[in-house]
């Protein structure tokens, strides 16, 4: 974190010839449980992770916005008359697309001043922890600041979903900013994505000796096209066929007249959605009722969803998981949106290094390329830094 705060000080400096007003940061997410739930009204529990995306800014006295990063060599540069989604692309779509949509929720963007900003991040790109939600939250923070806006945390992670809809043209759910903007340390965040109500559950790993393990396959997935939006669109198709708003209003026990309506392939992507948002309520309740030793068949049990009914899964992250489970993780699963990323295991602490080597082997005898294995802690939202 301190090398962050340092690189974002001494890029901004450096690139724009001034000191920046003021730091702000945002985590990275990883999701315990709750997947391909959120664009469906329903469920998700994921946690903002100790992973971070810092950002310098400094206001202009010009209707300029000028964008700066450690990872591209180039800054972009735009005025605010000229911000719209169509005009963005590349990185920067990501701080400028916050900047539009912040439009879109009540700044008068023909008032307020253009900006400088310079951006870090040590959340891992493409690997299914939402370094681009790190991004968004970490913009919509600062500016929300600077531009004296006063909107809400809530508002603030519907701001960032409209950035990534419209500005990246990623169709994803709200899951991503809102763990990024209301996660809180060793807690997971529990919303309803219909009503956007979050309660801040303590996760317990600690006391109950577990680590969470990222495996990050190194397959890379893009949810701007292909399976993503393919799945979104069997949901709503799903839905329609069964006169519901969304998926949310249905439970286990519809699943049997949903049999009869539905075509093979919708019917078993619906069954994911409804059988995923009871497990992602199962496993709040056995998480407060038993601890977090508790929770491991409900991961497992949500991977197998996803492999076989949602089919999103790929043959690293079905490694991945069933060598982690063999090695002695509690549960484990895929994690995000799917087709390459990450998957988690939660294990115990003294098997973290034998849970390591068992599938780092196992990638290697199957001839993929050699995953990335890390522990992550459950931190706090986004901020003001300094
Ligand atoms: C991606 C999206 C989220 C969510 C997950 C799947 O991470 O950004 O909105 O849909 O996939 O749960």
């Amino acid at each position: 974190m301190n090398d962050l705060i340092t690189t974002v000080t001494d890029g901004f400096t450096s690139r724009f010839g001034a000191a920046p007003a003021g730091l702000w940061s945002a985590p990275g997410r990883v999701n315990l449980i709750g997947e391909h739930t959120d664009y469906n009204d329903g469920f998700v529990f994921p946690f903002a992770i100790n992973r971070r995306t810092v950002v310098a800014f400094g206001l202009r006295s010009d209707r300029l916005l000028r964008v700066a990063s450690s990872f591209a060599e180039e800054s972009v540069e735009l005025s605010l008359d000229d911000l719209a989604p169509e005009n963005l692309a590349g990185w920067s779509a990501y701080p400028l697309g916050v900047a539009w949509a912040l439009g879109q929720f009540g700044a008068d963007l023909a008032l307020v001043p253009g900006f400088d900003v310079f951006i870090d991040s040590d959340v891992p790109i493409g690997a299914g922890l939402s370094s681009s939600a790190a991004i968004e939250s970490a913009v919509a923070v600062a500016l929300n600041d600077l531009w004296q806006l006063g909107l809400d945390r809530r508002v603030l992670a519907r701001v960032g979903q409209l950035a990534e809809n419209r500005a990246v043209g990623a169709p994803t759910g709200i899951m991503d900013q809102s763990a990024s903007l209301l996660g809180e340390a060793d807690s997971a965040v529990f919303l309803d994505c219909r009503t956007l109500e979050a309660e801040v559950i303590p996760l317990g790993f600690d006391a109950a000796g577990l680590e969470l393990l990222i495996i990050d396959t190194r397959v890379s997935h893009a949810h701007s096209t292909g399976g993503y939006a393919s799945r979104r669109a069997s949901c709503e198709r799903g839905a329609r066929m069964l006169g519901v708003t969304s998926l949310r209003d249905l439970t286990v026990d519809d699943l049997d007249r949903a049999l009869d309506v539905l075509d093979d392939e919708t019917f078993r992507r619906v069954r994911h959605v409804v059988t995923e948002n009871r497990r992602v309520q199962d496993t709040v309740r056995t998480l407060r009722e038993h601890g977090p030793t508790a929770i491991g068949a409900l991961l497992d049990a949500s991977h197998l969803s996803m492999r076989d009914d949602f089919e999103i899964s790929v043959p690293e992250l079905d490694l991945a998981v069933d060598t982690a489970r063999g090695a002695g993780a509690i549960g484990a699963r895929m994690t995000g949106g799917g087709f390459g990323g990450a998957a988690i295991a939660l294990t115990p602490s003294a098997l973290i290094a034998a849970v390591t080597a068992a599938v780092t082997a196992a990638f290697a005898v199957r001839g993929f390329t050699a995953p990335d294995l890390f522990v992550v802690r459950a931190a706090d939202g986004a901020g003001r830094q300094q």
